[in-house]
């Protein structure tokens, strides 16, 4: 009984927690799914748009610093950081890169303004990754810890490394991905700060 209600408490002061952070989101647009989680620590800032779809879960200390599209399930790893690939202008000589075009400037705007990272639903971001701004990351890909990507990722395609580059596969053919993907269109998905013994978890039929 008391631990129940230790856990309620913990958890209501987790989604508490992850109000607040989201709050200090600093984006002009920002959409946010339902049932989402934001470790501690996070910096979320975007000239343009950041939008996080249902469920999804950021880790401690994850830093955007870019526009993004983050999909639907999607689980980012501690210390994630999605990061603009231009966002200084150093090729203008005689302006020092401290000084140059930046992109979250108003007064001299940089050209890739709104250049963005998209990572699509059931993606697994592993720790420490950094993901480049223009960088399209497909459904259901997974990113090993500490990766550099710099490309896109095709759906379902592991990538690990410095540039990262494919690792592996996370299905072993497309009837897998087909199954896979039908029976979480008709599950039932959602998470509960109480910890994972918590989580609804009913994948679908395929
Ligand atoms: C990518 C990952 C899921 C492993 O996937 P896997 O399919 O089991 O891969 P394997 O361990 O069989 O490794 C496959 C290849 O990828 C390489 N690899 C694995 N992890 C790697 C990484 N982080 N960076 C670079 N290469 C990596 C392996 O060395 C191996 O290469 P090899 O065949 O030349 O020896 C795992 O390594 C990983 O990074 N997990 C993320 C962990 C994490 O961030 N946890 C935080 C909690 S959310």
């Amino acid at each position: 009984m008391l631990s129940t209600i230790k856990q309620s408490v913990a958890a209501a002061l987790r989604r508490m927690a992850t109000r607040v952070r989201l709050a200090r989101c600093r984006a002009p647009v920002r959409v946010f799914g339902a049932d989402l989680h934001v470790g501690s620590r996070p910096r979320l800032w975007a000239t343009e748009r950041i939008e996080i779809g249902d469920h999804s879960y950021l880790g401690h200390e994850v830093s955007i610093e870019t526009n993004c599209r983050i999909g639907r399930h999607v689980l980012m790893a501690n210390r994630v950081a999605l990061v603009g690939r231009r966002d200084h202008d150093f090729r203008t000589p005689g302006v020092p890169v401290r000084f140059g075009h930046w992109v979250g400037s108003e007064r001299t705007p940089s050209p890739y303004r709104a250049d963005a990272v998209v990572i699509e639903d059931d993606v697994w971001i592993g720790y420490g990754a950094l993901v480049l701004s223009g960088v399209h990351v497909g459904r259901g890909a997974i990113v090993a810890a500490g990766s550099v990507v710099k490309n896109d990722v095709p759906a379902y395609t592991i990538v690990g490394g410095n540039p990262a580059v494919a690792i592996g596969k996370r299905y072993s053919g497309s009837d897998d991905i087909a199954r896979h993907e039908a029976m979480i269109r008709s599950g039932t998905f959602q998470s509960s700060e109480k910890g994972f013994d918590h989580f609804i978890v009913r994948p679908g039929n395929p």
